[in-house]
């Protein structure tokens, strides 16, 4: 009974010396191509420097999914998960489960990030996450291809991506019977809310719902983006298109099947990785643009937040500024082709050197356009799936894009009717 007594004490002076005892803290990341493995790779480099542990949550591949995981943990107050990556939509959503980092981090560390993704994390004042990075839509091309069909540079508008994606599919199905057009996220999820923002922006057909609140999306361009991408599919898309997420889209492109793939940044490091068919074939361009619109990519991104029912949170914190920090935000860039949030390292050589679009489209990334989170705030996620579901219809011929866009209306201002 001594002797315990005397080990407790021990591990009480070492705990008072090194301000704080070696503690375990979960790290719920994401799942999609290689996030998991950078995740664990840069948490186990912030455990080497602090001598803590971290155990890694392993969270589903969809962002709705993991949503809905993260909502019934964060419901039950549970504190088995200290540390959450947030999808860059879900700040308004969950604020109040998460602890206000204004107040526990330096402000010149925080103003290192780019001030609209800080915005986006900021809820009445309070700073609900850190950036760890930023996401951008993102034309890839497949190089050798558009050579061989005589074009020479990437298309600007949709006809034209479509034009082209016609003749190089007429082509090579000649020799490949399972080679398509064009690949992007047509499930109905999260996802095709942003390939659909896309479409309805370029058109010029507004972002669903303004910044004061308003419902916009009743209009002819966003009708016409919607029937535009519906003719898409089973001509210069495979009709399995509308199951597709973010990874059965690059499947296809990185295995040599797809001319024209729309994705995230993370597709390029995985398309010029040594066990890629596409290897050193791969160009990325803005997306094209609408009839009479210019081209707009959808803002994404995730965050890292510390959860208020985390047990060891002056810990949880220690993890997330690392994390998010310069350091890590570097080689996830090298290694992941993940989106710094720190503005100066897009000047960074080796950065730019493994990702050289970082530099050619970095207006790309600074003029992203942000989905309606921040208008709709805890309404988000039912403004999302109601326009989702819309564009689902369009693009499974069930509904036109007039009717569809008429009647999403009305569901949003119903929605809007309890208050956002
Ligand atoms: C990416 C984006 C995220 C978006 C998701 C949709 O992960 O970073 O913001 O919600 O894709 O699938």
């Amino acid at each position: 009974m001594k002797k315990a007594i005397a080990i407790i004490g021990l591990t009480a002076v070492i705990a008072a010396n090194s301000q704080a005892a070696a503690v375990t803290v979960t790290l719920a990341c994401g799942a999609v191509g290689q996030e998991l493995e950078l995740c664990k790779a840069g948490a186990d480099r912030w455990a080497k420097k602090t001598g803590n542990t971290v155990k890694i949550f392993e969270s589903p591949n969809l962002t709705n999914d993991r949503l809905g995981l993260y909502q019934q943990q964060l419901a039950a107050k549970s504190s088995d998960i200290d540390v959450y990556q947030l999808d860059v939509v879900w700040p308004g959503l969950l604020s109040q489960h998460f602890v206000d980092l204004k107040t526990k981090v330096p402000a010149a560390e925080v103003n290192q990030h780019f001030k609209g993704i800080v915005a986006a994390n900021t809820v009445n004042g309070k700073l609900v996450a850190l950036p760890w990075f930023t996401d951008a839509g993102l034309l890839y091309y497949r190089t050798d291809l558009l050579t061989k069909y005589g074009y020479k540079t990437a298309p600007k508008t949709w006809a034209e991506m479509a034009a082209m994606a016609k003749k190089i599919q007429d082509g090579e199905q000649k020799t490949n019977k399972s080679f398509t057009g064009f690949v992007w996220q047509g499930k109905n999820y999260e996802g095709l809310t942003c390939n659909a923002l896309e479409w309805v922006v370029s058109f010029g057909g507004g972002t669903i719902i303004d910044d004061k609140g308003n419902v916009t999306i009743n209009n002819a361009r966003a009708a016409a983006a919607l029937d535009a991408a519906a003719s898409w599919v089973k001509s210069v898309s495979p009709a399995g298109v509308t199951t597709y997420g973010e990874e059965e889209a690059r499947g296809i492109f990185q295995s040599g099947n797809a001319a024209f793939m729309r994705n995230w940044p993370y597709a390029w490091a995985l398309g010029q990785g040594d066990d890629s068919k596409i290897k050193g074939k791969i160009g990325v361009a803005p997306l094209p643009s609408g009839t009479g619109g210019k081209p707009a990519a959808t803002l994404g991104g995730w965050q890292l937040g510390v959860s208020t029912y985390s047990k060891n949170q002056a810990t949880a914190i220690s993890l997330v500024r690392y994390l998010a920090g310069p350091e890590e935000q570097k080689i996830r860039a090298i290694e992941g082709t993940y989106n710094p949030t720190i503005e100066r390292l897009y000047k960074d050589q080796a950065i730019l050197k493994a990702n050289p679009f970082f530099g050619s489209l970095l207006s790309v990334f600074t003029n992203a356009v942000a989905r309606p989170s921040g208008p709709t705030k805890s309404k988000y996620n039912q403004v999302s799936q109601a326009f989702s579901s819309a564009v689902s219809d369009v693009l499974n011929g069930k509904s036109k894009g007039a009717a569809a866009v008429a009647k999403l209306s009305t569901d949003l201002a119903r929605i809007k009717g309890r208050g956002w």
